[in-house]
Formats: structure tokens, C-alpha cells, sequence
């Protein structure tokens, strides 16, 4: 009992004392953000601290935080909502009840995470899936692909590859009444790296070539090989997400070693024969002139890890590094981007290296908002710019799908 007192009360005091952290002074609903900011870091510090005194693995601890808010499938009055797999797969439905004269468009949902943590069960995209299907009158497929780090790179990948693909045979698609033009993949931070991996490997693969109408991707992270972009740096605290977390767990989808999420701190885990890579990525030549601010490009350290990682250098990891001839197939595209996010800046340069080959881009820059907003649409952590977030999308996909 002494025990547990002691815990709670340390836990009491880091909140506060993480709740004192000061945030950029444009950010909407600053309290709320505030105290969100201080829960994900009390939670870091409890993993990092269970993981040090050896009593649960820093991944374990995040997952039972993350796991409060799971639903089950419940129909309402306008949706059927069934769990059932594609492919051996574990998949979410939401199907219209209405009756409808035409065929329905279709969304395809890859949650985030990080590749570590989350599943369509998380009550706010529960939500955000049930609200897609009731106000488009479309099929929406939610994927629980399988996690890392007990199933490390390419699995999430594959089973949402093995999804997608499933889902879009002709007696599939029938047996839903999809209309086979009318289909959108969404996936949000780690889900949009996802979401773009997948389109890209689809649209590269002529049995699937344009049967993705559209791609709408919120605020992902799409690039491992230079993890000091200007939004890095400025962001590297939060809000809400910090640079130290999201490096810990997307590390762990590569590998378990510790020694790689310590180089891509420094900056330092690419392999020199990597060099013909970073000009994909090159913030300088690829950022709005706004975003650069003060920042000066130094090139990244390359061939200091003694370790190889094939992984680090391939497109299905970071989908920015793929050439301009394989990007300018790519479908119609939406990509929110938060301006107080460390991950801004990839999807920024993603966003002028699709307009400069001459892919459709809708961006939808959210000046005073934060990373993950769409997980943020449920009681009790409520934030309006999560349902503003939302209503964008829809209204996007309104017209667009
Ligand atoms: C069902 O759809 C109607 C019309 O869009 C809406 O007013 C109602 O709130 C929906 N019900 C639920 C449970 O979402
Ligand atoms: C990135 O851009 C800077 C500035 O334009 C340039 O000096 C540098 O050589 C570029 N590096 C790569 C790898 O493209
Ligand atoms: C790699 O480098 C680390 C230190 O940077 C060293 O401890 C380790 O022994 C090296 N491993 C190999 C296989 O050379
Ligand atoms: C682009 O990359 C693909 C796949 O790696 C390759 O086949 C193609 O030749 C490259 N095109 C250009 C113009 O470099």
C-alpha cells in the first residue's frame, strides 16, 4: 500500500510538473492540450520507468494505456458494425443500413501508432468510422494489422497490402454493392506512412493500377533518414508527441536493439551508401520558404553505425524516397498537416514533391494544431480541434470521392 501511495504520488507531482511546460502561444484549446501533453509524458516516464526496474517492457505499459478506450462492435440505427478478417486478417466493417440506388464509395482505415500501439477498436476512431459510413453512405474497413515488435517491418505493411487487395476483387467489392471507382485509403501518423506505402505499391503494381481513387493522409511520418528536420527540431518536446517516443517505439518496428533508436538520435544511423537518398528528402530544396525560418541544412552523418539495417533504406519504411517517376502516378491526394507537430515537415516535403510532378494535392494546414487531434474526438480527452479535423475530411471526401 506504501508502495502504491509513493507511485501515485510521484506520478502526481511529474504531471504537474510536465504540465507546466510551456506551449507555443498559437495552439486552440492550450489547457486541453496542456494536460494531454502531460498525460503522454507521465505515461512515457511510467513505461521508461517499469522498463529500467525490469518489471514490464516500455512497449507493454504504453499498450494497456492505449487500450482504455476500446469498443466493441455496436450497430446503430443507420450502421452495421461487424468484426470479422480479411484474409486472415482482423478487420472492422461499418455497412450502411439505408438503402441505397447506387453503388458506395469505400474507405479503407489503417489506424496509428507508431506501429507499436493502437487498433480500429480506439473508441475516437470507432467513431470517426461510424461517422465516415453514416455521412457518405460508404463501406469503411478498419485493419488490425499486426504490431510491432513481435512482428517487426514489413508486417503491418503486408497485412494491410493483403487487406486492401482482399478487398478489392470484384465479388468482394459486389458483395458490399462498392462502387470499384469510388474507393479511398486514410490512414493518420504511422497509419498515413501506411497509407502511402500501400497506395504507392499498388499503383506500382499493374494488376492494382488505379483502382485507388484516393489517398488522404493525416499528418503521417514518411521518412526514416533524416530525423532533424526543422519541425523535428522545433517540436522535439511535444506537444504531445516528442521526438525521444515516437524515435523509441517507431525504432522498434525495425529491431529491438538499443543501439539504433540511440544513432537515429544523433542523427547518425544511415549508411553511407545511402548518400543518393537524401536528396528526396532535402528540406531545403523541398520546404516552403515559411517553414525554413533559421534553420541551415547540414548533411547528415552517414556509415557510423557498424550495424546493418537494409530496412533504413527502403521505400515501404519511408515512401518519400522513392524517384519522381514513380510518384507521378500517384491518386488525388489529402494530407492534413498540424503545425505544431514534429512529423509537419515530412509530409510538407511529400506535399511539393507530388505538386512538382503533377499529382492533385489538397492541403489542409491547421494553424494552431497538434499531432494525433483525431485520436483526441472522445470523452475524456476532448478537443474540438479533433472534430474540426474531422468535418474537413468528411467534407473533402464529400466532394472528392
Ligand atoms: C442516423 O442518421 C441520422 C441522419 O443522418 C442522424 O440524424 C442520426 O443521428 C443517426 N443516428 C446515429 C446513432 O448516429
Ligand atoms: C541539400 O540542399 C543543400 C542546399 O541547397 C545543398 O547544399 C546540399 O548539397 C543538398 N544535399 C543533398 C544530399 O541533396
Ligand atoms: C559497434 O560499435 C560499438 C560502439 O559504437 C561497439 O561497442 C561494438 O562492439 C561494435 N560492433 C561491431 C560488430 O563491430
Ligand atoms: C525510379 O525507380 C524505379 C524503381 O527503383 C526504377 O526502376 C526507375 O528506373 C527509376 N527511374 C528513374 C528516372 O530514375
Amino acid at each position: 500500500m506504501g508502495f502504491k501511495a509513493l507511485c501515485f504520488g510521484l506520478l502526481c507531482v511529474s504531471f504537474l510538473s510536465y504540465i507546466y511546460t510551456p506551449m507555443p502561444d498559437n495552439i486552440e484549446e492550450t489547457w486541453k492540450v496542456m494536460a494531454l501533453d502531460a498525460i503522454a509524458k507521465t505515461c512515457n516516464l511510467v513505461a521508461t520507468l517499469c522498463d529500467t526496474i525490469g518489471i514490464m517492457k516500455y512497449e507493454d505499459v504504453l499498450v494497456i494505456f492505449t487500450s482504455v478506450h476500446f469498443t466493441k462492435p455496436f450497430s446503430d440505427e443507420n450502421i452495421t458494425v461487424i468484426d470479422t478478417d480479411f484474409s486472415d486478417i482482423p478487420v472492422r466493417l461499418y455497412l450502411p443500413k439505408r438503402k441505397s440506388e447506387r453503388k458506395r464509395p469505400a474507405v479503407i482505415f489503417i489506424h496509428g501508432g507508431a506501429f507499436v500501439l493502437g487498433s480500429y477498436k480506439i473508441s475516437a476512431y470507432d467513431d470517426l468510422n461510424r461517422w465516415t459510413a453514416n455521412k457518405l453512405d460508404a463501406v469503411v474497413v478498419g485493419i488490425d494489422y499486426r504490431l510491432a515488435p513481435k512482428h517487426p517491418f514489413p508486417a503491418a505493411l503486408e497485412d494491410c497490402v493483403h487487406v486492401t487487395k482482399f478487398f478489392l476483387q470484384e465479388n468482394i467489392l459486389a458483395k458490399y454493392r462498392v462502387d470499384p471507382s469510388r474507393i479511398c485509403i486514410m490512414g493518420d501518423s504511422s497509419g498515413g506512412t501506411l497509407a502511402a506505402t500501400v497506395t504507392q505499391l499498388l499503383q506500382n503494381d499493374p494488376k492494382c493500377k488505379d483502382k485507388i481513387k484516393a489517398q488522404a493522409l493525416m499528418y503521417p511520418g514518411l521518412q526514416s533518414l533524416d530525423t532533424l528536420l526543422p519541425s523535428h527540431q522545433e517540436y522535439q518536446h511535444g506537444p504531445i508527441l516528442t521526438r525521444e517516443m515516437i524515435i523509441k517505439l517507431a525504432c522498434l518496428y525495425l529491431t529491438e536493439d538499443k543501439v539504433l533508436p540511440q544513432a537515429v538520435l544523433r542523427n547518425e544511423h544511415m549508411p553511407t551508401e545511402s548518400r543518393h537518398l537524401f536528396k528526396f528528402v532535402n528540406w531545403s530544396h523541398f520546404l516552403p520558404e515559411k517553414y525554413k525560418k533559421n534553420h541551415v541544412y547540414t548533411e547528415p552523418v552517414l556509415g557510423k553505425l557498424n550495424v546493418s539495417y537494409p530496412v533504413l533504406v527502403d521505400s515501404r519504411l519511408s515512401p518519400l524516397i522513392v524517384n519522381d517517376s514513380q510518384l507521378q502516378s500517384l491518386p488525388l491526394t489529402y494530407i492534413v498537416t498540424c503545425e505544431h507537430d514534429l512529423l509537419r515537415d515530412d509530409s510538407l516535403i511529400y506535399i511539393s514533391r507530388l505538386r512538382n510532378v503533377g499529382v492533385k494535392v489538397t492541403h489542409e494546414h491547421i494553424e494552431k494544431g497538434v499531432h494525433g487531434a483525431l485520436s483526441f474526438t472522445t470523452a475524456p480527452v476532448f478537443l474540438n480541434l479533433g472534430v474540426k479535423i474531422r468535418e474537413k475530411y468528411i467534407n473533402w471526401l464529400e466532394e472528392n470521392l
